[in-house]
């Protein structure tokens, strides 16, 4: 059976990439392929981990039917780079700082998330120091591109 690791990647692992995460696995989920596409997300920065996801963010995706819970912060490591096949960045700085950190024989995909969504949008825009609809917006950003790579991901498992 094939497989494929999703790593989703932000700067504090605690808005962004935990929201991503928590959609996307359950997009996998009721799409059947959760033996086939593992998912995980983690920051750039070490401010966070350990501490569960923002309760801005945790509200804004319970309102849409997704609990972040039980995700944990964590930072990304070299190792991340053997483990996953997919890193997926939510802005430009992330993808920079991730490329710094890349093993040189990584041969997966490291690029932006929303490379993979249809909002015209490069970059998911840190909500950290935002409103409530900067955290809606996110939500927004993350639901359409994760739909964009859930189709992409089983055109590679056929
Ligand atoms: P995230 O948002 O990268 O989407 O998790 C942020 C979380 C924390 C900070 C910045 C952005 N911070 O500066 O602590």
């Amino acid at each position: 059976m094939k497989q494929v690791k999703v790593l989703f990647v932000c700067l504090g692992n605690i808005c962004r990439s935990p929201t991503a995460h928590g959609i996307f696995e359950k997009m996998v989920r009721d799409a059947g392929l959760q033996e086939q596409i593992l998912i995980d997300s983690a920051g750039t920065g070490d401010w966070h981990i350990g501490r569960p996801p923002d309760r801005r963010a945790s509200a804004a995706a319970l309102g849409r039917g997704h609990d972040l819970s039980n995700l944990r912060a964590r930072q990304v490591c070299p190792e991340d780079f053997r483990d996953f096949d997919y890193l997926l960045a939510m802005d430009q700085q992330n993808l920079w700082d991730l490329q710094a950190l890349a093993l040189p024989d990584f041969k997966g995909h490291l690029g932006l998330f929303l490379d993979f969504g249809n909002s015209g949008l490069k970059e998911v825009p840190d909500p950290y120091y935002g409103g409530e609809d900067h955290f809606e917006q996110v939500l927004d950003l993350v639901e359409d591109a994760s739909s964009g790579l859930l189709a992409h991901l089983r055109e590679q498992l056929d």
